[in-house]
């Protein structure tokens, strides 16, 4: 463990090789090929980080680190445990909320994501609140970092959904981590593949198979995949974790409490009385 900060690699230029997505044609369940579905999200990001950010700003907060729809907050869960003085790394982090929470705490901490648009919103949130965070622009597959630099990594719904390949998450994040580092993250929790993607009543009635694994995906009018979304069973996500050599600690699985009323998306207070909505996973690479 060290109090130095990581060296930053400086934010790599976004060359202008991603089309914007064009408007949706098409959405459904089908297998599209990995390198169009894992590329995607950068575009879709880009293309639409500000009506995200419109939306689900303010439940965020600007300096803040929220786990999930729950809203279960690091302040409370203590999830990563003391930070102060480590070199933490954040992936798929958006807006870099949870990153500049951090700051505050005295942690050594770096933002990475995928998508430019993201990342600029990061920074007018930087101005904002007068919390600077240094951001990235990186895919969480391929990390620009040297091995063994950090000591803490996080990713609060952040890359591994949108991708056909975390396990390449898993080992990079596992490459960067010192030993005895630990790797936390949030994702959908697995048993919402079966159900609606529907916040009220309708979404508590099962329709699709928990083991079905093709994508969901939209595609616009050239059929150009625009939107790809991947599900992993619970055990698909420990395999993946455990092939990467890390060790599963915990997996959390927050509750809805009473008085949460925000609805995103399927998320909400009717579904969260019954379904569990996310999964945190807790890991650590040994040593
Ligand atoms: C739901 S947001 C999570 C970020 C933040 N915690 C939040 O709640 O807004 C998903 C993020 O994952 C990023 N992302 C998608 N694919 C990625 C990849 N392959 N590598 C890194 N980031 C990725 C997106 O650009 C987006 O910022």
């Amino acid at each position: 463990m060290s109090a130095t900060p990581p060296p930053v690699p400086p934010q790599v230029p976004a060359p202008h090789d991603v089309a914007p997505p064009g408007p949706t044609a098409d959405a459904g369940y089908r297998d599209v090929p990995a390198a169009e579905g894992g590329n995607a999200g950068r575009g879709w990001w880009d293309a639409n980080a500000v009506e995200y950010l419109d939306e689900h700003g303010a439940f965020l907060g600007a300096a803040d680190f929220c786990w999930c729809p729950e809203g279960l907050r690091e302040r409370d869960a203590r999830l990563l445990g003391d930070v102060a003085g480590l070199r933490v790394l954040e992936v798929g982090a958006g807006a870099a909320q949870c990153s500049r929470w951090l700051a505050t705490q005295g942690a050594h901490v770096v933002a990475t994501d995928v998508s430019r648009g993201m990342l600029a919103a990061g920074t007018a949130l930087d101005r904002a609140t007068g919390v600077r965070v240094p951001a990235v622009q990186a895919d969480a597959r391929r990390l620009p970092f040297a091995d063994d630099v950090f000591d803490v990594a996080f990713t609060s719904f952040g890359a591994i959904p949108f991708v056909p390949d975390a396990d390449a998450i898993h080992r990079e994040v596992a490459r960067v981590l010192r030993p005895g580092g630990t790797w936390t993250f949030s994702v959908t929790h697995p048993t919402r593949w079966a159900f609606p993607d529907d916040p009220s009543e309708h979404g508590l009635t099962a329709n699709r198979s928990y083991f079905d694994r093709r994508p969901y995906v939209e595609t616009d009018h050239a059929g150009r995949v625009v939107y790809a979304e991947y599900h992993r069973t619970l055990g698909d996500h420990v395999r993946e974790v455990v092939a990467a050599g890390l060790e599963l600690l915990d997996v959390v699985e927050p509750e809805w409490p009473t008085d949460n009323t925000e609805v995103w998306g399927g998320w909400g207070p009717v579904r969260g009385a019954y379904l569990p909505g996310t999964a945190i996973f807790r890991t650590r690479l040994p040593g």
